[in-house]
């Protein structure tokens, strides 16, 4: 399957697609943890993507889509694969459908995840990730790890994101309404849109998103 996950900052796109690319054996491809891995080997990508992630706003486009083409063209994203955090806004998603038509592929579906504002704040601002993997995601009181400041995963030391600050997460909430949900009209428009809540257990969240994307791949 090639699914789209949508949802704003601190929904847990990152916490389901860990489980969801699992169960149906694609890769997760995030994005965030993209830039994330360019910021921490100090690429020059990296240096770019930090001065505008940092800042709550989107990086421009010509590089984010050259590094997610890259990436879905690698050879475990041949049969499938589940994106986070991208398409971000229309041209993305119009770019995105430029390269899947070229290869003769398409999206499944697209999984809007829903959440009210004051809990993605909760979330957000009790989130720990890993310093070797941003994909490794906690939370201080909702997903403890099991020690301390320590991921349970690799062992690596646990951090709070430099654009998890207050005021960042502010400009992040209003990008995703201003940028990003349009995409969701672009895909309804496409009868590929989803919708779950996403609040409850972790593992609710997941059964709740995994029954919505078999529907969503044989219909009645
Ligand atoms: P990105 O890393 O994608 O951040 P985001 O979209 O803001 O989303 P988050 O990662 O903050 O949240 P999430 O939904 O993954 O939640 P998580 O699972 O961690 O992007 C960061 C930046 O990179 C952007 O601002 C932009 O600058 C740049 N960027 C990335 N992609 C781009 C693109 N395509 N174009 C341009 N720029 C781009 O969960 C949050 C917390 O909640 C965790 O602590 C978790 O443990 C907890 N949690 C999860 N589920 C539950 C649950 N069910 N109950 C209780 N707690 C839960
Ligand atoms: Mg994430």
């Amino acid at each position: 399957m090639r699914i789209v996950l949508v949802g704003p900052p601190g929904a847990g796109k990152g916490t389901q697609a860990a489980f969801l690319a699992k169960n149906l054996s694609i890769p997760h491809i995030s994005t965030g943890d993209l830039f994330r891995a360019n910021i921490s080997r100090q690429t020059e990508l990296g240096k770019l993507a930090k001065s505008y992630m940092d800042a709550g706003n989107l990086v421009p486009d010509e590089v984010t889509i050259g590094m997610a083409k890259d990436r879905m063209e690698q050879s475990d994203a041949a049969g499938g694969f589940l994106l986070d955090g991208f398409p971000r806004n229309v041209s993305q998603a119009e770019a995105l459908d430029e390269m899947l038509k070229d290869e003769g592929m398409k999206l499944d579906a697209v999984l809007d995840l829903e959440v009210p504002e004051d809990e993605v704040v909760k979330r957000i601002a009790g989130r720990r990730v890993c310093r070797k993997d941003s994909s490794h995601v906690f939370h201080v009181t909702y997903t403890p790890p099991k020690t301390e400041g320590v991921c349970d995963t690799c062992g690596g030391e646990l951090y709070q994101r430099d654009d998890d600050s207050e005021e960042t997460v502010r400009t992040r909430l209003e990008v995703y309404h201003t940028q990003t949900e349009p995409i969701i009209d672009y895909y309804k428009a496409q009868g590929l849109v989803v919708t779950i809540s996403a609040l409850g257990k972790v593992e609710d969240v997941t059964g709740r998103a995994m029954k919505a994307l078999q529907r969503q791949e044989a219909p009645q």
